[in-house]
């Protein structure tokens, strides 16, 4: 297909329900941290798809992996068994310590399985009355009901109401506030170690002791959100256990399957105990395609030092943007960790992702005022120099503008 951006455009205003609001560009094709657009213009992919394509577009292996996989069986359903979700479960129990994985194919399903997972423990212990959860002001968990009850955003959330009853959500600044809200009630507390769409914000070494406190006290499971900074994002296979948390359920999405939507609920062992045949299901959960993709993923990550690279790169990529928050005082704080990273601005973002566009780089806005960088995990020092060089060249130029 030969299509102008216009022509999309003017097929999307008539067929496409408009729950998205599109930045004017139509991407074909892409090669690691490149994509190209119709009319042929090259960009420096600093958004990967919001953190999802992480081994960079068109990847030769897992790129080879697809077209095998797709040549050779792609879907039989969990009616019968294959060789791949075993093989992605084992390395993700490797990587997390938790032993057993339930597959679906987003994000959001695997936080809709942790929270479900986390009811279906209380109710086999007899708890029945321990439905509630716990959720932190900021969080983001996803879009569909039991996920966007555990969603901060009274936005997103407001239209759609009622939502899940028994959901409390507490200030990720205040651990006394945690310590009232958890429960003998409380089936989970859910949180992510670092707020993704909430502004790049890790939870502090304070609040992870309260959430530990709190757990331990009344026995309440921890839900570690990771869709967003787990499988190497951090330079740490999981960003939990950096803040000393050990949480009995992970959700993982985004970077597993490089590209190919694959989620999964990760789970400890006294959990998995309580689910039996039937609690939960998925027709396409953990395909043939799904799973091998994440296989080669976590391959890469795990032996072919993808993991190592992160943390080198990572702290490049920090100090670059420390020091070009130094020179522009529009940012007036760097969060994050490794190649997840939030420029918190004193102005809307929107003009500095548009300019940023406009010049060939993809980052975007979060929070309104944070422009967030997920570059693929794959970046190279040098693209990161050449991000931050058109990074002080938007602040400088939307700088002389918003004075003007
Ligand atoms: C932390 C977190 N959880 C869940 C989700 C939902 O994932 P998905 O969009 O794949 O459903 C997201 C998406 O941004 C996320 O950042």
């Amino acid at each position: 297909m030969n299509l102008t951006l216009e022509d999309i455009q003017a097929r999307e205003a008539r067929h496409i329900l408009q729950t998205y609001r599109r930045q004017p560009v139509a991407f074909i094709r892409g090669s690691g941290a490149r994509l190209y657009d119709t009319a042929g213009r090259e960009y420096l992919d600093f958004i990967s798809g919001i953190g999802v394509t992480s081994l960079g577009h068109a990847h030769p292996t897992l790129a080879a992996a697809i077209a095998e996989q797709a040549a050779t069986l792609l879907h039989t359903s969990n009616l019968y068994y294959h060789p791949y979700q075993a093989e992605a479960a084992s390395r993700l129990a490797q990587l997390s310590g938790l032993p057993r994985a339930f597959f679906c194919n987003s994000g959001t399903e695997a936080v809709e399985a942790c929270l479900k997972f986390a009811r279906r423990y209380w109710y086999t212990q007899g708890a029945k009355e321990r439905t509630r959860f716990v959720a932190l002001a900021g969080g983001f968990s996803g879009r569909t009901f039991g996920s966007l009850s555990v969603t901060h955003d009274e936005h997103y959330r407001a239209p759609f109401a009622p939502l899940l009853e028994g959901v409390t959500f507490v200030d990720p600044d205040d651990p006394a506030a945690l310590e009232a809200a958890v429960t003998d009630r409380t089936a989970a507390i859910i949180a992510e170690p670092i707020q993704g769409e909430g502004g790049i914000r890790p939870l502090s070494a304070r609040f992870a002791a309260a959430l530990t406190e709190a757990c331990t006290r009344t026995g309440t499971l921890l839900i570690a959100d990771e869709v967003q900074s787990g499988l190497g994002r951090t330079g740490h296979p999981f960003y939990a256990p950096v803040l000393g948390l050990r949480p009995d359920l992970i959700s993982v999405g985004k970077a597993l399957g490089g590209g190919v939507p694959v989620g999964a609920a990760l789970v400890s062992e006294r959990v998995a105990q309580a689910i039996s045949a039937g609690d939960h299901g998925s027709t396409y959960g953990g395909n043939l395609l799904g799973t091998r993709a994440a296989v080669v993923f976590l391959t890469e990550l795990m032996d072919r030092g993808l993991l190592d690279h992160v943390k080198t790169v990572g702290v490049h990529c920090e100090r670059r943007v420390r020091a070009l928050a130094l020179k522009h005082p529009v940012i007036v704080e760097v969060r994050g960790v490794g190649l997840m990273r939030g420029l918190q601005l004193s102005l809307d973002a929107t003009p500095f992702v548009d300019e940023a566009r406009t010049r060939g780089l993809l980052v975007n806005r979060t929070d309104e005022k944070v422009v967030r960088l997920l570059p693929p995990l794959t970046i190279e020092q040098a693209d990161i120099d050449r991000a931050v060089d058109l990074l002080d060249a938007v602040f400088a130029a939307v700088a002389a503008e918003v004075r003007a």
